[in-house]
């Protein structure tokens, strides 16, 4: 089939008013808010919406403890200070995820290891985690990325073996399984983001969960500089007992969250079918390589991954190349594609250069001692390889339905029928990516 394609001057197959944004707001998020606005109350660690969403999300998870936090981030954070990771210990990371996953580690003067991603779910391979523990290994964080559940059973056995934490890093799993347990559950503790563009969203914020009492007292301690509460009054005594933070979450972000949380099942499920659709329609394209949902697991699909192999595709090209091509044509058809992270985690400037904090802290701490560290992407095939090949497609959250995810495919399909035209053009001055509303961000 020979069409025009938008990128040769032919007409684009869907326009930027084929998308809905997300948050998808609803009576239910303008009665909590309203809530705060009546109460006056504005703030506070026991105030009523952040009480709540601590409770809901205990209902939600199944978690015997919550703490709401400022954000996932801080509650990542929190987790590894509740656990006594400090100055020196190695912390076990995966290749791709977002910066914060290694960068709360350097938080707490640890030093992240760098553990490669298995190449169908892109979480962290269980099989080289044993190879990456060393004496001063004190914890290991999957994270469960863009909503795919990590392999959790044998990473919680390997830690059981070595004596290792497992903190999850549930940042864009709300609700997502692991056979039959909510991700986010299964470790010594759980963090989550609520920022805009996650399944269950604040604006900003975090939540913290763990199942063990010490660490949530610790955990608290930290969330709010260190400082001791009254048990009698809960007034503040001004005496912090350990080091802390400022990780607090306020009202209106809780009230928020409160209100996408009683629609977050549903919300989930219309990701899952527009994903099921998009898996099954685009995994019939020569070349494009849906995203995996591992068995016996509920992925919740945050971001929505494929990947290309130019050689299925029939094309003689360097898979890079093949696949910004392929981008851009996407894109000009107004397939709203592009990548999130660009390489693995590792590759960024701030553990190639190790300045860190101060003179080359955390790394100093042992290098002292005759110990070297690599940050070589080289050594993270499976990473490199999934950031060369992949784009997200970003047509899979709430309110989107099948409406779009039709034109969606006929957008994939019209690109891949004229691979030809698509390679002439993998030169142009064509930039994939969304704008900011597509995500509730001004
Ligand atoms: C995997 C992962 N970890 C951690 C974070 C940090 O969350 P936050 O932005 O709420 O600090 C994010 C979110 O951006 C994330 O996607």
């Amino acid at each position: 089939m020979t069409q025009r394609l938008a990128i040769d001057g032919g007409t684009p197959i869907l326009t930027r008013a084929d998308y809905q944004n997300w948050p998808v707001l609803t009576a239910d998020d303008r009665q909590y808010i309203n809530e705060v606005l009546d109460s006056g109350i504005v703030a506070g660690g026991t105030a009523p919406q952040v009480t709540a969403l601590e409770r809901e999300w205990r209902e939600f998870t199944g978690a015997k403890y919550c703490l709401t936090t400022g954000s996932g981030t801080a509650a990542l954070h929190m987790a590894l200070a509740a656990v006594d990771v400090g100055p020196g210990d190695e912390v076990l990371v995966p290749s791709y995820t977002f910066l914060a996953t290694a960068s709360c580690v350097l938080h707490q003067m640890a030093i992240p290891v760098f553990v490669d991603i298995d190449q169908t779910t892109y979480t962290m391979n269980p099989a080289q985690i044993e190879a990456a523990i060393t004496p001063r290994t004190k914890a290991i964080i999957p994270v469960h990325i863009q909503g795919c559940p990590a392999d959790m059973d044998p990473i919680l056995e390997i830690a059981r073996r070595h004596g290792l934490h497992v903190i999850e890093d549930a940042c864009q799993a709300h609700g997502a399984m692991y056979k039959g347990r909510m991700c986010g559950t299964l470790g010594i503790a759980g963090a989550f983001s609520l920022n805009n563009l996650k399944n269950l969203c604040g604006g900003e914020g975090g939540l913290f969960v763990t199942n063990d009492e010490d660490v949530l007292k610790k955990g608290d301690l930290v969330r709010y500089f260190g400082d001791e509460c009254d048990e009698v009054t809960s007034r503040q005594k001004y005496n912090a007992s350990i080091l802390g933070y400022m990780y607090r979450n306020q009202e209106l972000p809780a009230a928020l969250a409160r209100g996408q949380l009683k629609h977050l099942h549903d919300l989930n499920n219309t990701r899952i079918s527009n994903a099921e659709y998009l898996n099954r329609e685009l995994g019939k394209i020569p070349g494009v390589i849906p995203p995996v949902c591992p068995a016996d697991c509920k992925h919740v699909y945050w971001f929505y991954a494929v990947r290309f192999d130019p050689h299925a595709a029939g094309i003689d090209a360097e898979p890079r190349r093949f696949r910004v091509a392929v981008e851009k044509a996407l894109f000009q058809e107004g397939v709203l594609v592009g990548q999130w992270q660009t390489m693995p985690v590792l590759a960024q400037d701030v553990f190639q250069s190790m300045i860190g904090i101060g003179k080359r802290y955390p790394w100093a701490i042992n290098e002292a001692q005759g110990i070297t560290y690599r940050y070589d992407p080289g050594d993270f095939p499976v990473a490199q390889m999934l950031c060369d090949t992949y784009t997200n497609v970003h047509s899979i959250h709430p309110p989107n339905g099948l409406a779009l995810n039709e034109k969606i495919v006929a957008g994939f399909q019209k690109v891949f029928a004229n691979l030809g035209q698509v390679m002439d053009h993998a030169d142009d001055d064509v930039k994939p990516g969304f704008d900011g509303r597509l995500y509730g961000v001004g």
